[in-house]
């Protein structure tokens, strides 16, 4: 497969220039993506912490959930638009979606010219924190079983009891701004209530959509469940990777809303943002069509 050129937050002084060397655009965008509106999660988290950033947001709506689909499927998607970002001239890629780092962040990582940072449950930080060393794991099929997670377990669970649950129907919820109906209480007490009763104290949101059903969730295990969301960590690992690359930027007269993009209408993410976020800002159709796989 190709590889995307050098990237364009990377300006070249003229050839003629002595000694000429790369020069890092630190005003260039972060792209950050997620099959959907989850990862405008992590966005939040990146925008608190990185508030001269300009940032470009994928949502991959049009294809969402990633959580049941197969692993060609989102490894293709993930290139895609990673490959469009940098097009856009990202400097460096947050994939905001567990499943998608589960399944394909190193086979990306290899191929992209930019850094790239992922997210993955915080299995680590939630056996640190659990009194009861019972925790519940809420995520997608697809990151509960790949080796990614697996070895996540093995590394850092220790003595706790992990109880992994498939949180089937919340992210198509989300994609809806479905984040407390009764119909999505009743979902959500049927996946938290078997935790409870086992005694978990901790709950890790593996997944970035979850994050905007933290009140549902509160009005189900009240203050019984500590929840771990690994958002704000993701926007530190950035942080530092783009110190580390001198790609950080300074300058406050960057300061803007971030630039929205759907492969869908776009029509829930101005919704979430704007009621979630509190960021009103238009969502522009973006075509980012898949590499046939042989490609990939
Ligand atoms: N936000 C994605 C994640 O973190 C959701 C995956 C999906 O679309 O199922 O895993």
């Amino acid at each position: 497969m190709s590889v995307v050129a050098v990237p364009s937050a990377v300006s070249a002084l003229s050839a003629d220039t002595p000694n000429a060397r790369a020069v890092p655009d630190t005003s260039a965008p972060v792209g950050i993506f997620d099959s959907g509106l989850g990862g405008l999660s992590v966005l939040r988290a990146v925008r608190a912490l990185l508030p001269h950033e300009r940032l470009i947001y994928v949502a991959d709506s049009l294809h969402a959930p990633y959580g049941e689909r197969d692993d060609a499927f989102i490894t293709a998607r993930t290139m895609a638009i990673g490959e469009w970002l940098v097009a856009q001239g990202a400097k460096a890629l947050v994939v905001a979606c567990n499943t998608a780092t589960a399944q394909s962040i190193a086979f990306v990582r290899e191929r992209l010219a930019i850094p790239l940072v992922g997210v993955e449950p915080g299995v680590k930080p939630a056996a640190a924190a659990s009194k009861t060393r019972v925790v519940g794991m809420l995520a997608t099929q697809v990151t509960l079983k790949s080796t990614r997670f697996q070895s996540l377990l093995d590394r850092y669970a220790g003595d706790c009891r992990f109880i992994c649950q498939p949180g089937h129907g919340l992210v198509q919820a989300v994609e809806r701004c479905d984040t407390s109906s009764p119909q999505l209480m009743a979902l959500l007490e049927s996946y938290l209530r078997p935790m409870l009763d086992a005694g978990a104290d901790t709950l890790v949101l593996g997944c970035t959509h979850y994050p905007f059903l933290d009140r549902a969730i509160r009005e189900i295990a009240g203050e019984r469940l500590q929840i771990v969301d690994t958002s704000v960590a993701v926007a530190r690992q950035l942080e530092r990777l783009l110190d580390a690359n001198a790609l950080r930027n300074t300058d406050a007269s960057l300061e803007r809303l971030p630039r929205f993009c759907s492969t869908a209408d776009g029509e829930s993410q101005r919704q979430l943002a704007a009621s979630l976020l509190q960021l009103n800002a238009s969502v522009e159709h973006v075509d980012i069509p898949s590499r046939a796989p042989q490609a990939v």
